[in-house]
């Protein structure tokens, strides 16, 4: 079977990854196409080396833009690499610009779509995510449910036709690299870190970046537990752009510090996963690090009112929304360990796989 995976951010390169493995130990052939929605060395192509997924066979090249622009020019280009390719199937991931254009510009060819990360709803239609998932799944022939949220949440909007149950690809990954990170990463050392004596942060989202008063709200928070230990902040250019326009941190070098607050590039998938499983505690608002968390065991405060991850909660994640009081107050609850919380179903890229070769081939 001729597949094409359509992917184009960091998380969608770590949760094909799994997935791209056991596609080729089956026999399949698999072509990768990358949209370029990402396109820093730290946000792509770092992913591919360590990792060593196969490079992608086309990188269109989009790069960044409004929600329509950028959601627009991907749906034409991938529908001249899709005519021209003539797969058997495409695989999509996640929630992102790239996972909708990849998904409509499939279906419109009549080419078959999987959707990998189906049925997640935050009910928040302001999240361009939320929009995103919505749509994926309406045009996907099979969706591959991670959890029985995600199951139930299709049912109640009547999707059951295509409907799979089969785990968290990227719990798998994270298994796959947290051994490798353990022997290789030598990020503790290199930040000056002792296990368990350090907070880490990530903020990206759009509804914190963009809303100035949540993002200063966030960024006080932080400064203000950076008195008691380091806080760790690996920081995406959408914040970067937005802390510095807030003239809140300088644009143009990092690492930058401030007191105990320290901004770092973003690092490789090994570097971070070190960096989550050591942490005394995470702070974030990224879908794939809550879970993360969760898995390797360290307390998790979420900087959001919401989670699609709602089972994450009843492993001890909490959600803090963003004001200053209720994330200190938060962050002081967190617990010294919680109990190691495993994914109910491991191997989805093989459920996911042997499914792929039953219906098509
Ligand atoms: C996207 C996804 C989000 C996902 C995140 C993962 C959508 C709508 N959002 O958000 O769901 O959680 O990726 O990290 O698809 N930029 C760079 N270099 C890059 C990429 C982006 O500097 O390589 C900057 C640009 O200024 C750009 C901004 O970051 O405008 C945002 O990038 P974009 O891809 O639009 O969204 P993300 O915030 O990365
Ligand atoms: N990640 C990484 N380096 C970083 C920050 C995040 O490798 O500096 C990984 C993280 O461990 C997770 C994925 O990127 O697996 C999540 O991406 P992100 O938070 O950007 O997106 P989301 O999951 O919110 O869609």
């Amino acid at each position: 079977m001729k597949i094409v995976t359509i992917v184009g951010t960091r998380p969608n390169f770590i949760k094909a990854w799994p997935v791209s493995e056991a596609l080729a130990d089956a026999g399949h052939e698999e072509l990768i196409l990358h949209t370029g929605q990402h396109y820093d060395y730290t946000l792509s192509r770092i992913f591919f080396d360590e990792l060593n997924i196969s490079a992608p066979c086309i990188n269109l090249g989009v790069g960044s833009g409004d929600q329509g622009y950028q959601t627009a020019l991907m749906l034409e280009k991938i529908e001249q690499v899709l005519l021209k390719l003539e797969p058997d199937l495409s695989i999509v991931y996640g929630d992102t610009n790239s996972t909708l254009a990849g998904a409509l510009a499939a279906v419109k060819l009549h080419i078959k779509v999987a959707h990998v990360e189906a049925g997640l709803r935050s009910f928040n239609r302001r999240m361009p995510e939320e929009i995103n998932r919505l749509l994926t799944d309406r045009c996907s022939d099979l969706l591959f449910c991670p959890t029985d949220t995600a199951l139930a949440n299709l049912k109640a909007e009547g999707i059951t036709r295509g409907v799979h149950l089969v785990g968290d690809v990227m719990y798998e990954s994270v298994l796959k690299v947290r051994d490798m990170a353990r022997r290789s990463s030598s990020i503790l050392e290199r930040l000056g870190l002792e296990p368990k004596k350090y907070l880490l942060a990530t903020v990206h989202r759009a509804e914190n970046t963009a809303n100035m008063d949540r993002l200063i709200n966030i960024f006080t928070a932080l400064r203000e537990l950076a008195k008691n230990e380091p806080v760790i902040f690996p920081l995406h250019p959408r914040t970067r752009k937005a802390l510095s326009t807030a003239g809140l941190i300088p644009g143009a070098f990092l690492p930058f510090g401030l007191d105990g607050l320290r901004f770092i590039e973003p690092v490789g998938y090994a570097d971070m996963i070190r960096l989550v499983e050591e942490a005394r505690g995470v702070l974030t608002d990224s879908g794939g690090v809550q879970k993360e968390a969760c898995w390797l065991s360290t307390p998790c405060v979420i900087l959001r009112d919401e989670t699609e991850w709602v089972e994450t909660l009843s492993f001890g994640n909490m959600l803090a929304g963003y004001t200053l009081e209720s994330i200190i107050a938060a962050t002081a609850c967190m617990p010294e360990s919680i109990p190691e919380n495993h994914s109910p179903l491991d191997h989805a890229s093989m459920r996911i796989t042997d499914i792929l070769t039953a219906s098509f081939g």
